[in-house]
């Protein structure tokens, strides 16, 4: 375990700003953890895992700790399920493609989503109709103040729409070690009810999907809307979709007869926040080196050198524009670091 001192982060955001660390650290095990949560010469930190979810937008006096610890075991298994243990720092999509290699159901809806396995409670991740909390059994997190581990049941993890304990009442106070998750090992539950899937697998000619070709389709889609951060800097979904009330409802519908939109609850609606982004002209606008991508409104992208000022100036923009069109006020979906 060392410290290292001005060190770029750009290695270690997906959206490449280039920002610097004022000090360093990558943690390879618990011990690693424990150890430098009790040096007392850096009261400030900040945890990084796959630096999937971050906009930072400054220089960063704290102490960065990139959590790299690694390995998967079986915890528990009968003929019907197995339970793994993932380590913080096991790369989520890796994951998902070892599970279904090993035919083990409930992740393949969740391929390519980038990020490790870490940072997934935290915001619970989801896509096409299924979300972490789904085989989600337990996480295992070192409380940064007193370095014990503590384990965390589903329930308290109070899970919720890209949202978890972790970014509300237990905000800051948590390292998250390791998850456990629950798959099948037979018998899967396909989910093939988000159209997109369905549509893809039949331009696939797929009549009997399996595991293996609904996280191939969901990759197709994934590819053809999404840019690959590895190419294009970008953290995924940079706003949330906003949750209306009914009667906020009533009035958006009667003045936009064609927008999609879920039904979430007897008097709640999301509406895709990447539709509002599109009508009010964003869609593939690019400004100096941020923009908003060409196939997917809800993505930001850093074209070279972009600040993360200048990313999170366009995302200002973009909110107050939403603002004026439609009375609806959008959201970051990313943490953003000043
Ligand atoms: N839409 C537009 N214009 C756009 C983008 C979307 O009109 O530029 C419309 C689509 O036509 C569709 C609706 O909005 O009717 C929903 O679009 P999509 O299916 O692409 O999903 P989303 O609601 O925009 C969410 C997640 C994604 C996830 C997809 C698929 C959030 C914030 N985002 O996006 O998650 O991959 O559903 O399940 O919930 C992420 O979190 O980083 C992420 C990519």
């Amino acid at each position: 375990m060392v410290v290292q001192q001005n060190i770029s982060l750009k290695p270690y955001n997906t959206f490449s700003i280039d920002a610097n660390a004022k000090f360093f650290c990558e943690i390879n095990s618990i011990d690693d953890l424990a150890q430098v949560l009790q040096l007392d010469e850096y009261p400030e930190k900040l945890i990084i895992g796959g630096g999937s979810n971050i906009l930072i937008t400054n220089d960063i006096n704290a102490l960065v700790l990139y959590i790299n610890i690694k390995g998967v075991e079986i915890v528990e298994e009968d003929e019907n399920h197995v339970t793994l243990k993932i380590n913080a720092g096991e790369n989520w999509h890796q994951i998902v493609l070892w599970a279904i290699d090993h035919d083990y159901g409930g992740l393949e809806n969740m391929s390519l989503i980038p990020g490790n396995i870490g940072t997934a409670p935290i915001q619970n991740i989801g896509a096409y109709g299924v979300e972490l909390k789904d085989t989600f059994i337990s996480c295992e997190a070192m409380e940064i103040a007193t370095q014990q581990l503590v384990k965390f049941t589903k329930k308290a993890c109070q899970f919720g729409y890209r949202d978890s304990h972790f970014k509300n009442a237990g905000k800051g106070k948590y390292v998250i070690t390791s998850v456990n998750l629950k798959l099948t090992k037979k018998n899967h539950m396909l989910n093939t009810s988000y159209g997109a899937i369905e549509t893809e697998l039949e331009k696939q000619s797929i009549k009997t999907p399996t595991i293996k070709s609904i996280s191939n389709a969901v990759i197709a889609i994934r590819q053809s809307k999404l840019p690959d951060p590895a190419k294009l800097g970008n953290s995924g979904s940079f706003f949330k979709n906003p949750v209306v009330s009914q009667s906020q409802f009533d009035t958006f519908t009667k003045n936009n007869l064609n927008a999609p939109f879920y039904k979430i609850s007897e008097e709640s609606y999301k509406i895709p926040a990447g539709w509002l982004i599109e009508k009010c002209g964003f869609k593939g606008k690019r400004y100096g080196d941020a923009g908003v991508h060409k196939n997917q409104a809800l993505v930001l992208v850093n074209y070279g050198n972009a600040s993360g000022q200048d990313i999170l100036d366009l995302a200002n923009t973009i909110i107050k524009k939403v603002q004026q069109e439609f009375k609806i006020t959008i959201a970051p979906e990313v943490n953003i670091i000043k």
